[in-house]
């Protein structure tokens, strides 16, 4: 059955989690998919583990549309949510407005998800306003790594902490349908999560939120530049891909590969007119 707001809405009122997983590409989406995961975002972590820029500042809205719309062909059940890349939204309203439409519009999303709290609130009422669902995040927004000084948890101090849940119910006010809290202590996510309505979707924020989510690459020890404490590892696909790329390359260097059964056929007198045309 297709994921929508209202499933996330009644997974949180019959304190059902949601699970929620980052996908980039069609074949992937389809994985995530067929495992029943609730919602798949198309994450600007694009920017860090599938172009390999250090942060996600340089990813731009025709980026997450090309991997949008390849994640939509895919995902036949799970929510589809692209994320608003850094200065897509923050510049005004109407910037905001038209490029969350284009990113339903072209990325074909059911939802769009931008970084911050108070200050993008007018951008969250009149995106949701124009009839697309917004995401709020809230905690560690990567978007704003240069302001934070690195990659560092949110919300230890109480001022922090009181920020972060007035955040949490003006997203709420302005019509967010969830929140992500990334990098946020447990106990704080657990009671913004027990404060709002909608439901909180953890990544680094401990299990009383109503969902997690995670990088799928982190998740399968795919990519490993950097692993955050909250990520589990759930396999090692890394480890296997490797393993085959390396007996791939041993069995061309030593040709036994292609075999027999990987090769085409042609037939043998078709072969010898071409060879004889050849020599005359
Ligand atoms: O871009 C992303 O993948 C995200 C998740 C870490 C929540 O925002």
């Amino acid at each position: 059955m297709k994921n929508t707001v209202t499933t996330f809405q009644q997974a949180k009122e019959k304190g059902e989690k949601l699970s929620m997983l980052t996908a980039y590409d069609y074949s992937t989406a389809k994985l995530v998919d067929r495992a029943g995961i609730n919602g798949i975002l198309v994450g600007d972590s694009l920017g860090n583990v599938i172009l390999g820029y250090e942060d996600t500042l340089s990813v731009t809205v025709e980026d997450m549309i090309h991997h949008g719309a390849a994640v939509a062909r895919g995902a036949k059940n799970a929510l589809v949510v692209i994320d608003m890349p850094f200065l897509s939204y923050q510049t005004s309203v109407y910037d905001a407005v038209t490029n969350a439409g284009r990113l339903m519009k072209e990325g074909r999303a059911q939802a769009v998800k931008l970084e911050g709290g108070e200050e993008v609130c007018p951008q969250i009422k009149a995106i949701t306003d124009a009839g697309i669902p917004v995401m709020a995040h809230l905690g560690l927004t990567p978007q704003s790594i240069n302001a934070f000084g690195g990659f560092k948890v949110q919300g230890k101090s109480e001022q922090a902490a009181k920020k972060l849940l007035s955040d949490a119910k003006k997203v709420e006010e302005a019509g967010a349908f969830a929140i992500t809290l990334e990098c946020v202590p447990a106990k704080l996510a657990k009671l913004v999560t027990e404060t709002v309505g909608i439901p909180t979707i953890g990544i680094g924020a401990g299990n009383a939120c109503d969902g997690q989510i995670l990088v799928y690459q982190d998740l399968l020890g795919v990519f490993t530049d950097f692993t955050p404490k909250f990520v589990k590892r759930f396999a090692n696909v890394g480890e296997v891909m490797t393993e085959a790329f390396r007996q791939y390359d041993k069995e061309v260097k030593e040709q036994s590969f292609p075999a027999k059964e990987h090769e085409y056929t042609i037939a043998d007198e078709v072969l010898e007119r071409l060879c004889g045309s050849i020599i005359e």
